[in-house]
């Protein structure tokens, strides 16, 4: 192992060549091409259609592609089985809608992955389950259910749930879009400190200040397309295309 530490290191975390995928007669991802470095954040913007989610999901294999390649850590995504499920523990996925298991405790919602598929010790998941409550505020509701807490904490334990899988990267597809807005602030804090310890992220959000404090990279997609991409600032200040500039006009005031 230790001798590929240098190679793996200088490859990419996930890679999109070539990416094409149809739905009937819609080109939802069209020639999508981007790579992900270790410890790096992306956030994708665009408008409402423009393929984000598609890629996102595309990631993990929630959604197959017509053609093109997807990379984690220079590995082609597995088809299925057993390699698929290791590797969709590996990539976490928090979506706008929490998707908590409703019957159970907030902790053993935490911990389920963990014993279930991981084969962690019972003992050793309610910890890590319990310090991973703590880090994302939200202890105190550990032996709760779902439904008794805000959506703002339930989505806090939905991040703790995909972190509890120890994964090498994690995917954010609108978090904070289903939530209040006095809440979204406590679920972001939560993302820039994870942002901080230097977990690599995909972060699809309209959150624009965040985006500028903690995006390393903007992607713009329109029309299944990366029509642009550049730092916060280059992409915030100076967008280069028209459909940029457009969408930032159309979000400005919001
Ligand atoms: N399962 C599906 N079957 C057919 N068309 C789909 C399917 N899923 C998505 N689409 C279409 O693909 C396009 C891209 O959808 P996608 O959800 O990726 O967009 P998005 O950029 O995430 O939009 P939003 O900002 O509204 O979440 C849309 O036109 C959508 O209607
Ligand atoms: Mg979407």
């Amino acid at each position: 192992m230790a001798q590929s530490t240098t190679s793996t290191d200088k490859q990419p975390l996930i890679e999109l060549k070539h990416v094409d995928k149809h739905y009937g007669d819609l080109h939802v991802l069209n020639d999508i091409n981007l790579s992900v470095d270790r410890g790096e954040v992306v956030v994708v913007i665009g408008p409402s259609g423009s393929g984000k989610s598609t890629m996102c999901r595309t990631i993990n294999r929630l959604e197959t592609i017509d053609s093109g390649e997807i990379l984690i850590e220079g590995q082609p995504l597995p088809q299925e089985g057993k390699d698929l499920a290791r590797m969709r523990a590996e990539l976490g996925m928090v979506f706008q809608q929490f998707n908590l298991f409703a019957h159970m405790t907030v902790l053993q919602n935490v911990m389920l992955g963990p014993v279930d598929v991981l084969g962690v010790p019972k003992d050793e998941a309610r910890e890590r389950a319990m310090d991973l409550l703590s880090r994302v505020g939200v202890a105190e509701q550990a032996d709760k259910v779902p439904a008794q807490l805000s959506g703002g904490q339930q989505q806090r334990v939905a991040i703790a749930r995909s972190l509890a899988m120890q994964p090498k990267a994690m995917l954010f597809d609108e978090p904070t879009s289903a939530l209040d807005p006095e809440m979204i602030n406590e679920v972001l804090e939560v993302m820039v400190r994870l942002a901080q310890q230097g977990m690599t992220m995909i972060v699809i959000t309209h959150e624009m200040n965040f985006a500028r404090r903690v995006a390393d990279r903007v992607v713009f997609m329109a029309d299944g397309q990366i029509v642009e991409t550049g730092t916060p600032d280059e992409f915030f200040d100076h967008p280069q295309t028209k459909r940029a500039q457009d969408f930032l006009n159309s979000i400005k005031g919001h």
